[in-house]
């Protein structure tokens, strides 16, 4: 039993954005929520605290021991969950939180195009000054240019998508030892987003970022959300260098108090009990990416796709198309709803964002709108 095999009748009854933002013969594969049906332990979890009426306010720190505990198993990271970790509300929010903590108004805050739009936003938004280091054309990142950046416009604040959305990067030890390294060297503090860690294809070894050399005063921020389809409970973790726990005093007053009771168990039962699961999670998506990639290959061959190890996403060049707005094309005149690439970075106009975390059989009848859309045109 494959755990994408969800129908288009059972999902599209989901109050969810996904299901619920375009008509129903639109096909869905844009923002990042997964098809799949909720996790056993995770259901039997809430269960059981509706049984109690357990609707309070959260309490105790099996959240936090619940991700050291991966973190252990996973990677090999003894990180301690009594001075290093703290829960927090959503990913971003809690990144928000940071900022306010380590930036003022008008510093400059390091992002790397094409990223997550919400990167864009927790900068410019906030009256923080977008400093943008694009990754290469590859996809990675470039030390080189993160260096000139730092020493020219001397940011306080730099905020890495580990492992990156939407190209699926996922960054190597040595990248992360060098970025780290830089951001020592020039008082930047380091923020990462762990949010995909453990949605990476088999054979991928995914490295934290403070698990590298000078990264003992860098910060993750993290959630069982992404990995668990668990973004409609609330609740993610600061994770601080062993250097960097004076943070915890720095953070806004109610930065640890929007964790959902019913949140932080819903997300400690995913870490502790859904470790077999996920990697399956992985198995099918490594799947998915080849099949989108021969699907594209013999029905959309203008669309360029570069199978990358990280994420759920595939990042897809529709440059040869020669479309104005692909995402928009896609849309209109086939009835296929990705992500805009232009929401990512305004150089990837002509990219759109592709959500694998759904069944074989959605994602070939995508392909297959794609290509329709583009006959006869
Ligand atoms: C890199 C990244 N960070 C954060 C989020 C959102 O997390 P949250 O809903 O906990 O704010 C997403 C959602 O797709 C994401 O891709």
């Amino acid at each position: 039993m494959t755990i994408f095999s969800l129908g288009l009748d059972e999902l599209r009854q989901r109050r969810s954005l996904k299901w619920q933002t375009f008509d129903p013969d639109v096909l869905p594969l844009w923002v990042a929520e997964m098809d799949v049906a909720m996790l056993a332990p995770v259901r039997e979890e809430l269960e059981a605290a509706f049984d109690r009426g357990d609707t309070g306010y959260p309490a105790g720190t099996s959240y936090p021991e619940a991700f050291a505990d991966l973190a252990a198993a996973s990677w090999d990271w003894q990180v301690d969950a009594a001075t290093q970790i703290r829960r927090g509300g959503d990913v971003m929010n809690s990144i928000l939180c940071v900022i306010e903590a380590v930036t003022d108004p008008g510093d400059g805050i390091v992002i790397n195009t094409p990223v997550y739009p919400p990167f864009h936003q927790v900068a410019s938004g906030y009256r923080r000054r977008l400093v943008d280091v694009p990754l290469t054309a590859d996809g990675r990142l470039d030390p080189a240019a993160l260096e000139e950046t730092f020493s020219s416009q001397r940011p306080k604040a730099y905020l890495l998508c580990s492992p990156h959305n939407p190209t699926g990067t996922v960054h190597t030890a040595e990248e992360l030892a060098a970025v780290a390294a830089l951001c020592e060297r020039y008082g930047v503090t380091l923020i990462v987003d762990e949010i995909h860690a453990c949605l990476v294809d088999p054979g991928t070894t995914f490295v934290p970022a403070l698990t590298v050399p000078g990264a003992e005063r860098a910060v993750m921020i993290t959630s069982a959300g992404k990995a668990w389809n668990l973004a409609g409970f609330k609740a993610g973790l600061y994770v601080v260098g062993p250097e960097a726990t004076d943070l915890f005093d720095r953070l806004p007053p109610l930065a640890s108090q929007s964790t959902g009771h019913l949140a932080a168990m819903a997300h400690a039962a995913a870490l502790r009990l859904g470790r077999e699961w996920i990697d399956q999670v992985g198995a099918e998506i490594a799947d998915h990416k080849e099949l989108l990639a021969g699907l594209l290959a013999s029905l959309v061959p203008g669309a360029e796709y570069v199978v990358r190890p990280g994420t759920y996403l595939a990042w897809v060049d529709c440059t040869a198309l020669g479309l104005d707005e692909p995402a928009r094309h896609f849309l209109d005149s086939g009835r296929v709803a990705f992500s805009p690439g232009h929401n990512f970075g305004s150089e990837h106009r002509q990219w759109v964002r592709v959500n694998l975390a759904t069944s074989p059989a959605i994602i070939t009848q995508a392909v297959e709108r794609m290509a329709s859309s583009l006959r006869g045109r």
